[in-house]
């Protein structure tokens, strides 16, 4: 059952993301909790790969209507459900931006989920909210188009968690022994 009501995020943070993640066709943006879909069609529209997480039909339908109108309906891939019952770390592509718009009870919930189950480096932005004991790489605020005082609380994962010590020490070593970078963490940023 969903906690957390439909309330869709302004437009402002949204653009300012898009803009401060520097984000493109190489990246595969996860909202959890996506609404109509309207933060995912602005990444869509800068090139991005989108998948929704969505527990109301109603919505995921929508997400879906709304990107075919605007003939995006290939960047975009919508699953039904609890995202407490998604195993992200299943889902392809790799998400490389994660958003979520929830509330702090959701985020401490699900923070656990996000440290394990998204690959390092990945980005988690959330509106609002911050994750508790999570250390953000940046914080911003700015005043929306509808004159409201808002905050973007940006995380990478590795970096950002409680446990980040522990993770990179491993993906050092994992570095170390199969020369392997992933390339998100390559990310320039323009905060
Ligand atoms: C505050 S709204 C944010 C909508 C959208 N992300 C946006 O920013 O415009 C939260 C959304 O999360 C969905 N939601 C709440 N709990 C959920 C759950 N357990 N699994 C999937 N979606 C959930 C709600 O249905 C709602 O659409």
């Amino acid at each position: 059952m969903s906690t957390v009501p439909w309330i869709p995020s302004p437009k402002t943070p949204i653009e300012y993301l898009k803009y401060a993640l520097g984000a493109s066709s190489n990246d595969v943006v996860l909202d959890l909790g996506c609404g109509d879909g309207r933060v995912l069609l602005e990444f869509a529209k800068a090139g991005a790969k989108t998948i929704c997480i969505e527990i109301n039909r109603v919505l995921c339908n929508v997400s879906e209507l709304v990107f075919g109108l605007h003939g995006l309906k290939d960047r975009l891939i919508v699953i039904c459900s609890d995202f407490f019952s998604v195993d992200l770390s299943e889902l392809r592509p790799r998400p490389t931006i994660v958003y979520a718009y929830l509330y702090p009870s959701t985020l401490e919930l699900l923070s656990e989920k996000l440290e394990k189950e998204l690959d390092l480096c990945t980005i988690i932005a959330t509106l609002d909210f911050p994750i508790r004991n999570w250390s953000p790489v940046f914080v911003k605020s700015l005043v929306d188009e509808n004159g409201h005082h808002r905050t973007i609380w940006i995380y990478i994962n590795g970096f950002s968690n409680p446990k980040a010590r522990l993770i990179t020490e491993e993906k050092i070593s994992l570095v170390e022994q199969t020369n392997y970078c992933p390339d998100t963490c390559k990310r320039k940023l323009f905060l």
